[in-house]
């Protein structure tokens, strides 16, 4: 194929105003080409489905040995996080770290999980209007999963922040970076505190890392960093998509009936909201050699951005991608990624949406959502507050 070089732009997705609403500028970026350079950055990022599919499928051309982090500074930092590693070392973190995160696993948590929906639900109704961020979408990931993974206290009720900062830490060195660092060193320093494993609740997620290391299936001196992946992309993004869920069913009442009438409709309708406003906007990969896309370039040591939400929203692969249809056929989405890193708590995330949404069902007919405020984040695409009123009749 005829080399062509790569289209330069001089757009920046990290200005408060395009992380707020990053779509125009995505759109310019998947109109520019396959692959744009972001000048700014000196980084490559691939804005269109079919080249971050093709990607995340090559993991020996596109690495994550260097990070997935947008800087390198962080990726040192963090070094030692599944995210971060290529196979064979990936496979055998990421197989440790998944057990919990199995089928059975999962099912564990069910009861718990519903019970807690089911509580959560019966005392928002009778609240009737509240703030839908605190109250609503942290609620599960907080009650249930940060205690799963058996931090001391101070630790659980940590772990959102530090998830928060994980994503201003992700991306570029501006004022929201420098300003999550120090969060960021904390949980780094609390990670690597040599009391933690004596404090950490037995059975819980945490401690079966330490386990697994005591029998050789890790090494231990990875178990602090792979704490990290428990709530780095965990938390913030599953309190981002229920956020953004109850935002969609307040803007589509009708769609939110017919799932009344029809709950099978429910787990098509969590998809389409990932897919719409994707809670993890991009991770990046590093080239490991000169590389072409569609005829142009990337050369060896670039850094590479997959923009899961940019793909999200490409008409070549979705028509009309900007309507929130639960009937779509959303098969193939990037909201939870793909390939060697696609996310091992998407089934969580996934059934925690399913209870919550699943015991709203029973009792509210219309969401309405006032003072509603995105987040500004680097990396999580998510809702910063919104006052939610649940109606019953
Ligand atoms: C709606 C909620 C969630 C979204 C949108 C989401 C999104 C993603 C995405 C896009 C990736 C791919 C990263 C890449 O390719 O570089 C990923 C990976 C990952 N996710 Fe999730 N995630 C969610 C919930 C969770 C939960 C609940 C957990 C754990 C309890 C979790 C743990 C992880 C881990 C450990 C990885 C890295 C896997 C690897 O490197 O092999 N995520 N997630």
């Amino acid at each position: 194929m005829l080399k062509t070089s790569c289209p330069a732009l001089d757009i920046d997705p990290w200005t408060q105003d395009n992380l707020i609403d990053p779509y125009p500028g995505w759109s310019l970026m998947r109109d520019a080409g396959p692959v744009v350079y972001l000048s700014r950055y000196d980084i490559y990022a691939l804005p269109r489905y079919s080249p971050v599919r093709s990607a995340l499928s090559n993991w020996q051309d596109f690495s994550s040995a260097n990070g997935a982090l947008l800087t390198e500074e962080m990726n040192q930092a963090t070094a030692g996080m599944t995210l971060h590693t290529d196979p064979p070392e990936h496979q055998q973190l990421r197989g440790v770290l998944r057990r919990p995160l199995t089928h059975d696993g999962i099912e564990e948590l069910e009861d718990d999980l519903r019970t807690q929906a089911e509580t959560l639900v019966e005392l928002l109704i009778r609240k009737g209007t509240f703030e839908g961020v605190n109250e609503l979408a942290e609620y599960l990931p907080m009650a249930v999963v940060s205690r799963q993974v058996g931090l001391p206290e101070e630790g659980r009720t940590n772990m959102l922040a530090w998830s928060d900062a994980t994503g201003d830490t992700g991306g570029p060195m501006n004022d929201r970076f420098h300003a999550a660092l120090p969060m960021i060193q904390e949980a780094l320093a609390y990670s690597y505190d040599p009391t933690l494993p004596s404090r950490l609740k037995p059975g819980g997620w945490a401690q079966r890392l330490w386990d697994a290391a005591e029998v050789g299936d890790l090494p231990l001196s990875k178990c602090p960093t792979m704490l990290m992946d428990y709530w780095g992309p965990a938390l913030g993004t599953t309190v981002a998509a229920i956020s953004w869920t109850v935002w969609q069913f307040s803007r589509h009442p009708d769609q939110w009936t017919q799932i009344r009438r029809n709950p099978a409709l429910l787990p098509n309708a969590i998809l389409e909201s990932v897919r719409l406003e994707s809670p993890l906007a991009h991770l990046s990969r590093t080239a490991t050699r000169d590389l072409e896309i569609d005829g142009i370039m990337i050369p060896a040591g670039s850094r590479v951005l997959m923009m899961f939400g940019s793909a999200n929203r490409d008409d070549r692969k979705f028509d009309e991608p900007e309507r929130f249809d639960i009937h779509r056929r959303t098969i193939g989405h990037m909201g939870f990624g793909f390939g060697e890193h696609t996310c091992i708590g998407q089934s969580l995330a996934r059934l925690q949406m399913k209870l919550l949404f699943g015991a709203l069902l029973e009792r509210v007919t219309r969401f309405e959502v006032n003072d509603f405020t995105p987040a500004v984040n680097n990396m999580l695409h998510g809702v910063e507050r919104m006052q939610v009123t649940l109606h019953t009749h």
